[in-house]
């Protein structure tokens, strides 16, 4: 593992003329790079895009897990208003000068706060792009950053958390009833407070504007840990997910929509059946990108196994039950082969 903190003198973007050595990648495969802006005539080659108003909504959503693994909504009921000032939140966070990010800097062990993508120790080049964890409430970290006015973004963040929260419990169901199971079937949900225990955190991201996109990575390739994962980015693209036998295709920004990507808790929980998207972000000569994704799981310590639903005699389950706790562990050792670690060898 590479020790990521002691790079945050680096986070200083707009001060690199040329990319330094220690961000340049040299194995982008660009000639696998799909920007499905030219490709939309073949209308299996983008991401669906599903009106969640649309009554035929689960099976199309189901539909779009199995095969890509990802899908973009509209017509979710957020507020234009509410996305654009949670990409405000996160715009005026990463405008603040360096040493004042530093302030809310993440300690090494720290789940929450600035810094480098989490996934950098996995690889031996730094990634174009500074992030901000939230767990919960944002306060202890935006009075450093804010000392005067912190209540008002916090306001937004907290009113963001619990819009989000009802819509991935919303999609959850509809990816379940997809697969044919009901509220009645999932246990650790029984009771009416369904999905009110699930776990989440926020994660702000910036990919500054790069004297060399072509050589620099924004976020290198990975699966999330979660059930699943929302996220609004703002109109610069950057976003691909891998699709088996096309390759990296680029998600298009849509105003007002969300990407939802499926994350290896549902893989594990679907048995398979609707995989987890693999996803990277590129980055972008002179416009600087945002996002900010939701990240969705089932309470830390509840065991998560393929559904009985899923498994017969011809399906065997494919992985051991695990919570989202020791997942992480797997995935903070394993990272995008915790996948396999645990899986049942037939
Ligand atoms: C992520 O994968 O966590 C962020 C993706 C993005 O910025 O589009
Ligand atoms: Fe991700």
């Amino acid at each position: 593992a590479h020790p990521v903190h002691v790079h945050h003198k680096n986070l200083d973007f707009n001060s690199l003329q040329e990319l330094p050595e220690s961000y340049t990648w040299t194995h982008l495969d660009d000639h696998t790079i799909i920007n499905s802006n030219n490709i939309m005539k073949e209308s299996n080659s983008s991401v669906p895009v599903i009106d969640l108003n649309d009554p035929n909504a689960s099976k199309l959503i189901g539909h779009a897990c199995k095969t890509w693994g990802v899908y973009q909504i509209v017509n979710h009921g957020i507020p234009i208003s509410l996305l654009d000032d949670i990409q405000w939140v996160g715009q005026t966070l990463f405008s603040l000068p360096p040493h004042q990010k530093l302030k809310a800097l993440r300690s090494p062990d720290g789940v929450s706060g600035y810094g480098l993508a989490r996934i950098s120790s996995f690889f031996p080049k730094l990634m174009w792009s500074e992030g901000f964890t939230i767990v919960g409430s944002p306060f202890e970290h935006f009075r450093q950053l804010w000392p005067q006015d912190y209540a008002k973004y916090c306001d937004i963040v907290l009113q963001y958390e619990e819009t989000m929260k009802k819509l991935a419990g919303k999609l959850m169901w509809l990816m379940l009833d997809s697969l044919g199971i009901t509220k009645e079937d999932i246990k650790w949900a029984g009771s009416k407070a369904q999905f009110e225990k699930a776990c989440a955190a926020m994660q702000l991201n910036s990919y500054p504007s790069c004297p060399d996109p072509d050589r620099a990575m924004g976020l290198a390739p990975h699966t999330d840990s979660t059930f699943l994962t929302i996220l609004s980015q703002n109109d610069i693209s950057g976003l691909q997910v891998q699709r088996e036998g096309i390759g990296w295709v680029t998600v298009p920004p849509l105003h007002g929509g969300l990407v939802v990507n499926v994350g290896d808790l549902f893989h594990i929980l679907s048995n398979g059946l609707y995989p987890s998207v693999l996803h990277r972000v590129l980055v972008n000569r002179t416009r600087q990108r945002f996002s900010i994704a939701y990240l969705y799981g089932p309470p830390s310590n509840v065991e998560i196994c393929p559904h009985t639903k899923l498994v017969g005699p011809t399906q065997p389950p494919l992985y051991r039950s695990v919570t989202w706790n020791e997942y992480l562990g797997t995935k903070a050792k394993h990272f995008n082969k915790a996948l396999s670690y645990v899986r049942i060898c037939a």
